[in-house]
């Protein structure tokens, strides 16, 4: 398991997957537990499965099938990442950030992120979708962090800034999708944790002291690779559960792939409309 990648392991995923899609994807789309389904929608696809490709981590999560999908949507060309990799299956880190990497050396120039999250925020329920407005890195400020190791100079600096880590114009052309597709999309703060147990009551709490919104164990890795490259980044989780502050329910995994089913076709109008406005 490598620490971390140089760019020849990276440009020979990069020419790998030029090699098969003539397509040169402009926006990367990572789609999270139970929302794989986004894919369906790409027209005249070149499909790759993960395992097809060297250093690629390859999902063991059920709800993630594990596979690229590069075509058009809504007329952009788009890279679509059914299913994505985390931390906690065993993966280093620079392996969480490898996908975006690449993304970067094929010319993505925006990220679209999205994940299933616990609703920390009262006010939000399972079937909901949060627009990601900033995000709490507490895996990485444990240490974990897909930047450790060598800079690559060719593609960012050492100590990028995180500033406005998601894209303010993004973000407000997600909202006008919502207002004239009459989404109900609320905004609010990510926080990554490296799971996979869930929270307890106590973790919570102090989650929401601290000023997080939605919980969840992916997308803050990926979104730092994106930044330290220059990619602007949109961010959007699905709330699947609500999190549980007073321990008086149990949270599953099966209850996050339902509320996936609610949340799969109101994030693809979400995602379709803001394509169609880029
Ligand atoms: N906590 C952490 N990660 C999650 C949750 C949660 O409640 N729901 C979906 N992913």
């Amino acid at each position: 398991m490598s620490d971390y990648f140089t760019i020849s392991q990276i440009d020979e995923v990069a020419d790998l997957i030029g090699g098969k899609a003539t397509l040169r994807p402009r926006v990367g789309i990572i789609l999270g537990s139970g929302l794989g389904g986004l894919a369906e929608a790409v027209k005249e696809p070149t499909i790759i499965p993960f395992n097809q490709l060297p250093y690629w981590p390859v999902s063991t999560v059920i709800g993630h099938q594990g596979r690229l999908v590069i075509g058009e949507l809504e007329g952009q060309p788009v890279m679509v990442m059914q299913g994505r990799a985390h931390y906690y299956e065993g993966y280093s880190m620079a392996q969480v950030g490898l996908p975006v990497r690449v993304m970067q050396r094929l010319g993505v120039e925006i990220l679209v992120v999205t994940n299933a999250a616990g609703g920390v925020n009262p006010k939000f329920s399972p079937g909901d979708l949060m627009l990601i407005t900033d995000h709490l890195n507490l895996i990485g400020m444990s240490g974990l962090t897909p930047l450790r190791g060598p800079n690559l100079d060719d593609l960012g600096p050492r100590f990028p800034d995180m500033s406005q880590a998601y894209d303010h114009q993004l973000c407000e052309l997600a909202r006008q999708v919502a207002a004239e597709q009459h989404l109900l999309l609320h905004e609010g703060i990510y926080v990554c944790l490296a799971g996979p147990s869930f929270e307890t009551p106590a973790d919570l709490r102090y989650l929401r002291g601290i000023g997080a919104d939605a919980v969840g164990m992916s997308t803050v890795p990926e979104v730092t690779v994106a930044r330290h490259g220059g990619t602007r980044v949109l961010g959007v989780s699905g709330i699947s559960n609500k999190a549980n502050l007073d321990g008086s329910t149990l949270t599953t995994h099966e209850e996050v792939l339902e509320a996936g089913q609610k949340i799969a076709p109101q994030l693809l109008t979400l995602i379709q409309g803001v394509l169609r406005r880029l």
